[in-house]
């Protein structure tokens, strides 16, 4: 125990050791050196490829398609075929049973997901584990439980399916955000062409397997991959109903101005700059803890990361050095490293965006803090980082950075909080930190962001609904929220 002790009081941590490299074994992943699109329940060959490769190594994985418009129209009719052969007439009771099997196909299978998302991904393989794989099959189990319940969820109503759901998700929680999209999409009745993002394919195109061996009929769910010019020829096709997409606002607003007035549905769900608000009598190494989950979670590759530290001015010293003191032991590396806390940074495009917002955050005159760390020589990376003495106006205190970087501010009073905390574009997330119930109360009503954590961040649940404020777009995800995008009530 003496040699855990530091002087001075400080909280002991452990010096002079590390960590023995403890990777999980890639072979349970058999990837194919070329992927089609699945179409109709069939792959069909792509007219064009590229290469999808791992982050953390550069190595290239496998050939994957880059659709054009042509096999995007073959996909839009194989949804509507499937869509008006039997699957909106189906009874919800039947519906709901396919959904259950793809849950608990994606639960036996989970190792093999698991390690493919954090090789195409480059997150950490616990997260992927852990958090990734659990919560994708446990969204499928819960929309499978309301197939067949929508006229009590929505009395009186009428409910019925959209017809076909356009779907297109992002490349930082790749798998999950293809069970948010399809799992109530499917339950209500519609038909799907989903898009993974252009760096993280693997997963969705895994997933087709999953979909066989659940035997959904053919066309029920089609995945074509390729970059955003797939996904443009998705959101233009005349033959989709509705448009689901989660990524950048300016993808979004642009989708949202292309769609104006053609009756086409549509969610965003877009970015985020959310507060983390920390008040001097919360636990504060709990906060800590909660602190580092919020930002350093999954690369800071969140869109609802507590990005900006609201620090009360009477804890700000204290609070900034464990916070410190913590990021020296987070483990930055090898993504199928079960140790591994922070991985890969997704691509070498959201690497340079990095660092150009932490360049301008030298720059407008913040104090950047980085633990000691040795990252790999191939592959994307970034350390951890910390900035203090940070201003409002700075652009990394309002911009979206999507990497492991916090910005630090201070505050007085709860209304200099509230004040500061909704001095953003965005509107997704935010975190309170304080033993006062009351207080909890009063800021949860004011904050304008559409989920408020108290004593706690980045707690997911397919139960409870998610989406945004203002510029981080409007509909809801999970909950019986997340149904309504994907139905219609008129008769
Ligand atoms: P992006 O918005 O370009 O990509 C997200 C998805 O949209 C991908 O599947 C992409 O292929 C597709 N897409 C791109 N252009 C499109 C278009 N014109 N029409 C239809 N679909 C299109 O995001 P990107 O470039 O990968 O990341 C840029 C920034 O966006 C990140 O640094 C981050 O700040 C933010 N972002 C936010 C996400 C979130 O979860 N809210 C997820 C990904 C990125
Ligand atoms: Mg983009």
């Amino acid at each position: 125990m003496a040699e855990l002790e530091r002087p001075g009081g400080r909280t002991p941590v452990p010096a002079g050791w590390t960590y023995a490299p403890a990777p999980e074994s890639r072979d349970i992943v058999h990837l194919r050196e070329r992927y089609g699109h699945f179409i109709g329940g069939e792959w069909i060959e792509a007219a064009e490829t590229y290469e999808t490769i791992s982050p953390a190594s550069e190595e290239p994985l496998a050939a994957v398609g880059q659709a054009t418009p042509e096999e995007v129209d073959r996909a839009v009719a194989a949804a509507r075929t499937a869509f008006a052969d039997g699957w909106s007439a189906l009874p919800g009771s039947e519906r709901a049973k396919y959904l259950f099997r793809i849950a608990r196909i994606l639960q036996e299978r989970a190792r093999e997901f698991a390690v493919l998302e954090s090789l195409n991904g480059g997150k950490p393989i616990k997260e992927s584990r852990d958090v990734d794989l659990p919560l994708a099959a446990a969204h499928f189990f819960y929309y499978a439980g309301w197939a067949d319940k929508l006229e009590y969820a929505f009395p009186n109503r009428r409910p019925k399916p959209v017809g076909v759901a356009g779907q297109i998700i992002p490349w930082n929680f790749p798998l999950l955000m293809l069970a948010w999209k399809i799992a109530p999409a499917i339950a209500c009745g519609n038909t799907v062409v989903l898009k993974p993002a252009e760096t993280t394919p693997l997963t969705a195109l895994l997933f087709c397997e999953v979909l066989r061996q659940a035997e959904l009929p053919p066309g029920v769910v089609n995945i074509v991959t390729g970059d955003g010019r797939t996904g443009a020829a998705i959101v233009e096709h005349e033959g989709v109903d509705k448009i689901a997409f989660t990524g950048s606002t300016d993808v979004g607003k642009a989708i949202q101005r292309r769609l104006a007035g053609s009756g086409k549905k549509l969610t965003l769900e877009l970015g985020g700059k959310a507060a983390n608000i920390v008040f001097d009598d919360c636990a504060l190494d709990q906060a800590v803890e909660g602190i580092v989950n919020g930002i350093y979670f999954n690369q800071g590759h969140v869109c609802c990361a507590g990005s900006r530290l609201f620090a009360q001015e009477s804890i700000y010293e204290p609070l900034v050095e464990k916070l410190k003191r913590r990021l020296e032991t987070l483990r930055v590396g090898d993504p199928l490293d079960k140790n591994t806390d922070v991985g890969a940074i997704n691509s070498a495009m959201q690497l340079e965006k990095i660092r150009e917002l932490v360049e301008s955050g030298r720059e407008e005159g913040a104090q950047i803090y980085q633990p000691p760390c040795t990252l790999p020589e191939k592959g994307y990376w970034f350390t951890p980082t910390v900035f203090t003495d940070v201003a409002q106006s700075y652009r990394i205190a309002q911009e979206e950075i999507f990497g492991p970087v916090l910005s630090v501010l201070t505050f007085r009073t709860p209304d200099e909080a509230l004040e500061k905390a909704n001095n953003t574009p965005y509107g997704l997330s935010a975190g309170v930190w304080t033993e006062k119930g009351s207080r909890i109360l009063w800021m949860a009503q004011r904050l304008r962001a559409g989920v408020v954590w108290a004593n706690t961040y980045n707690r997911f649940d397919p139960t409870s609904p998610f989406g945004g404020y203002k510029e981080s777009g409007f509909g809801r995800e999970g909950g019986r929220h997340g149904l309504e995008p994907y139905l219609r009530f008129d008769e």
